[in-house]
């Protein structure tokens, strides 16, 4: 016997079988929703980009060691994109004189990150994002803040499943250059160690610190800034603060954000975190990931924040940006803990399908004409091809939960009529052909709205 190759994905990745599939839809519908309810509109980049625009800004481990890599015959390197940002960027970068400021885009993409398959984590993954480019105002970071509020609520998650974690880049810039006085060319390294501690475990954790930093006074400063949950418990823990860091446009601008949060009535959703800094190298103002505040799912929902230099690559003009990727595979984790996904979804709704079943073969073509009618109705329609036995093809059309039935045998054929059956009721007649449409009609008045609601 031939050897057989085997029936699994690839590592990390995933068939979506029609109720898997269904189930993402869904979630996919309600986010594009709520971001056309804000004005944004959908775009679309092409899977494979050069590398070198990640490698540029994007993040070394991102690119280096996660990313799956395509060579080209020239031995040119392109990359699976891992995120959209970098090319969300080019495309604004490429028509940035046309397009009308503020951009507000959203896009579906799948991404692809070589790295350990792990709950809430895939090597091909669907991250849907949402970004406003070119409001400089930290009115750009409330909106994007107040579509994720509006994302979860839709679902009809509460402040006490969700939060979302934030911080600035200037202000712990301003914390570390000001109040720890950190070397400015060492903060990327801080950041990196921050984002790092709540991925290792202690031991490691103090490892890769004492390797990467071999500086005492530093490794201290990076366990002081690492958890406190809110700006005045993170500053309780630093001794000698100067008047510059309060006039710094960190300081200034995080405890506006912190007013305009309260003021528009979502900080209950919102939690400060000194440790959320964000693993990625372009974000320079406000940053957050949203968590599940339960135990079950430990990894980041949505990740974001602000990018003001990204274009830079592309071209010498600066637009910023602010926005989000979220994790469809962790939000659906999320929604299946906390019971938000209906029953509906779980099952095909075949109740608006018409299914046609024929007494015999000679009907086959018969059954066509009645399907094209029916379906240039803009109905669903099944035509059963057994043929013979018309018990079993009633019996089929029952178990898929459709309620209207059209019989067609030698008579029908001849009278060009068509005997409709309800299977609710279980009341059949025959009707003319141009009489089906309204029937059809009649038979879903009965039933009200709901049994037909797409
Ligand atoms: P990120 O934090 O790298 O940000 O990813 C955002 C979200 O994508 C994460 O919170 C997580 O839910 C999901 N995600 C990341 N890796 C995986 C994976 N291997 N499998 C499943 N889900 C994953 C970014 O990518 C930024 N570009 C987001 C952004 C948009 N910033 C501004 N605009």
């Amino acid at each position: 016997m031939s050897k057989k190759f085997s029936k699994e994905p690839l590592r990390g990745m995933k068939d979506f079988y029609p109720p898997a599939l269904r189930e993402s839809n869904w979630i996919i519908e309600i986010i594009k929703d709520v971001a056309e309810r804000y004005g944004y509109e959908e775009y679309k980049t092409p899977q494979l980009e050069p590398i070198e625009i990640f490698a540029a800004k994007s993040s070394d481990e991102l690119v280096n060691e996660q990313s799956f890599i395509v060579e080209k015959k020239k031995g040119e390197r392109l990359i699976l994109i891992p995120e959209l940002t970098p090319s969300l960027a080019r495309m604004i970068a490429r028509k940035s004189q046309e397009l009308k400021k503020p951009i507000r885009w959203f896009s579906i993409p799948t991404c692809y990150r070589y790295e350990r398959p792990q709950k809430g984590r895939r090597r091909e993954f669907q991250q849907p994002n949402v970004d406003i480019l070119g409001e400089e105002s930290l009115y750009a970071d409330l909106e994007i803040f107040n579509i994720i509020v509006d994302i979860f609520m839709e679902f009809g998650a509460t402040a006490e499943q969700f939060q979302i974690y934030y911080n600035s880049r200037r202000f712990m810039d301003a914390v570390s250059n000001l109040i720890l006085r950190i070397e400015k060319d060492k903060t990327p390294l801080v950041y990196k160690a921050l984002d790092k501690s709540d991925k290792m475990n202690e031991e490691e954790y103090e490892k890769y610190l004492i390797d990467t930093f071999q500086d005492e006074v530093i490794i201290q400063s990076i366990f002081k800034l690492k958890d406190a949950k809110s700006v005045d418990e993170l500053l309780g823990k630093l001794d000698d603060i100067p008047e510059e860091f309060y006039q710094s446009d960190g300081y200034v601008e995080l405890t506006k954000f912190e007013r305009l949060i309260k003021e528009v009535d979502i900080s209950n959703y919102c939690t400060f975190s000194s440790g959320t800094v964000r693993g990625l190298d372009y974000y320079t103002g406000i940053i957050y990931e949203v968590f599940d505040t339960g135990k079950e799912n430990i990894r980041s929902i949505f990740g974001g924040g602000r990018y003001d230099d990204l274009l830079s690559i592309f071209s010498d003009e600066k637009i910023t940006g602010t926005g989000f990727g979220m994790g469809l595979y962790m939000l659906s984790l999320f929604l299946k803990t906390y019971n938000l996904i209906p029953d509906e979804i779980k099952e095909k709704d075949y109740s608006d399908t018409i299914y046609i079943a024929s007494i015999n073969e000679d009907m086959s073509t018969y059954a066509f004409e009645l399907a094209r009618i029916i379906r240039d109705e803009d109905f669903p329609c099944i035509i059963d091809y057994r043929f013979k036995n018309l018990k079993n093809q009633l019996k089929k059309a029952n178990e898929l939960g459709v309620v209207i039935v059209l019989i067609i045998g030698s008579e029908e054929l001849t009278d060009r009529t068509v005997t409709i059956r309800n299977m609710v009721s279980e009341e059949q007649k025959t009707v003319d052909l141009d009489e089906l449409i309204n029937e059809i009609y009649d038979i879903i008045d009965q039933f009200g709205d709901n049994k037909f609601d797409q």
